[in-house]
């Protein structure tokens, strides 16, 4: 088991609220316990229904917590320690009821007091019926939760379970756990929040795809998931640095504590970096089109119109322009090389020929499984020559990249320290 580094160690308290997807619960708590992580659950009665009490603890190797008024769980445990004694709490899948109840402030059972007792991050998935899900009671109540600070990963758009479509699925457990590693590395900020080794530096990261738009409908895209940089502007908020995430659309959480800027395209993208500068520094992450179509229809193209030729124009080079000399300029600007053969020569020309500091290159060949996958096996070639990182998940590469960062300004920091106390001797 490789063990991940924002999980392991860490206490997991995980709500299974009683839906259809409750089954899926039992691979996040397996993904869990590999990333080195201790799971806790408890089951609603609901839950119950749908996933066995016995499978849950055989998986996350605990006893598994069911009712309040139990005198064995009060006894031995209590539902106010069962909720602090988590790093993170998570709801999964958060039912329609459930969210409602949180919402509500209503502690009826061991899932409603527990999440009313914690003092610790809650993170839900919603998953429901998409009518359930749009229901203006629905969304009134994950409205009043994200003001209370509560965070959500999905609900996905897919097919669902009774055979309907639309926004309602519960994010893949690959996802969730994604989410988890992210709301766990927003727990290394220091408390009061701005105390972090970066604290006082201003970030910028990119990250997904950008959508150019062919038509009302249409659009042309690429892979790209945004795992990598949501990871990376979490890793650098968790290292105090004031952060500002701007993103084409992806299916993730915002990283907690981060401002998001959402864009679809590649020209909204550098119109959005360029209001958030300046900036100390700039990590551009986001796979962004090369290219975009020359006149977007203002209506959809028929079928019947026959075959198209689409002309292309290419966009702007958000990180050409981010790294190019001026005032503006970022301290440190970082790139992502997207490299399918040669990666670390190729990387290091891209480096010269966009004038940014450092290149993280990764191999996107469709072996290496990067785009979309959970892991990312790098190479960082800064000027100092090229470093071979070992495959690692995205949530370690982006620590370990926040840990360069934070290397760097304080080597910067030093050099300017010398040189004042050099001159004044
Ligand atoms: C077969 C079946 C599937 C269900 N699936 C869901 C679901 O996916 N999401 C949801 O919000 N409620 C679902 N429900 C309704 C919940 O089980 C019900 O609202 C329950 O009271 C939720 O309890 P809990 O929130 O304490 O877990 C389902 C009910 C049944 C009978």
């Amino acid at each position: 088991m490789g063990g991940s580094t924002v999980l392991s160690g860490k206490r997991i308290l995980l709500i299974i609220g009683g839906g259809i997807a409750a089954y899926k619960c039992l691979e996040v708590i397996r993904r869990l316990r590999d990333g080195g992580a201790t799971v806790r659950c408890i089951l609603t009665e609901a839950a119950q229904q749908f996933v066995t009490p016995l499978s849950v603890s055989a998986l996350s190797g605990e006893r598994v917590y069911t009712d309040l008024f139990s005198l064995t769980d009060e006894s031995e445990m209590g539902h106010i320690r069962l909720s602090r004694e988590a790093d993170l709490v998570v709801v999964a899948p958060a039912t329609a009821d459930l969210i409602a109840r949180m919402a509500a402030g209503l502690g009826g059972d061991l899932a409603g007091t527990a999440l009313l007792a914690t003092n610790k991050p809650v993170l839900i998935a919603p998953a429901m019926n998409v009518r359930m899900w749009e229901h203006p009671a629905t969304q009134r109540n994950v409205a009043q939760l994200r003001k209370d600070g509560v965070a959500t990963v999905g609900p996905e758009v897919g097919e669902l379970a009774d055979g309907e479509y639309g926004a309602g699925r519960l994010a893949e457990p690959a996802t969730i756990v994604d989410a988890i590693e992210t709301a766990l590395g927003q727990l290394r900020v220091v408390p009061g929040g701005l105390d972090g080794p970066l604290a006082g530096k201003h970030a910028l990261v990119t990250s997904g795809p950008t959508h150019e738009a062919i038509d009302p409908v249409r659009y042309l895209a690429n892979r790209s998931s945004g795992k990598q940089g949501h990871a990376i502007a979490a890793a650098l908020a968790a290292a105090g640095a004031d952060t500002v995430l701007v993103t084409g659309p992806t299916h993730r959480a915002d990283p907690p504590g981060v401002r998001v800027v959402a864009i679809e395209s590649a020209r909204a993208m550098l119109d959005a970096c360029a209001a958030a500068l300046p900036v100390d520094l700039a990590v551009c992450a986001a796979a962004v089109a090369d290219w975009r179509v020359t006149e977007v229809a203002d209506d959809k193209i028929k079928k019947s119109g026959g075959p198209q030729t689409l002309k292309l124009v290419e966009n702007p080079d958000i990180l050409a322009k981010l790294a190019a000399p001026g005032p503006n300029r970022p301290a440190l600007v970082i790139g992502f090389a997207a490299e399918t053969e040669d990666v670390a020569a190729n990387a290091a020309a891209k480096r010269g020929r966009k004038g940014c500091d450092w290149i993280v290159a990764n191999d996107v060949s469709q072996a290496a499984g990067t785009f979309g996958g959970e892991h990312n096996t790098v190479t960082l070639v800064t000027a100092d020559g090229a470093e071979d990182w070992p495959r690692l998940s995205k949530a370690d590469v982006a620590a370990r990249l926040a840990d360069h960062i934070v290397a760097h300004f304080a080597k910067a920091r030093a050099k300017t320290r010398g040189k004042a106390s050099g001159g004044a001797s």
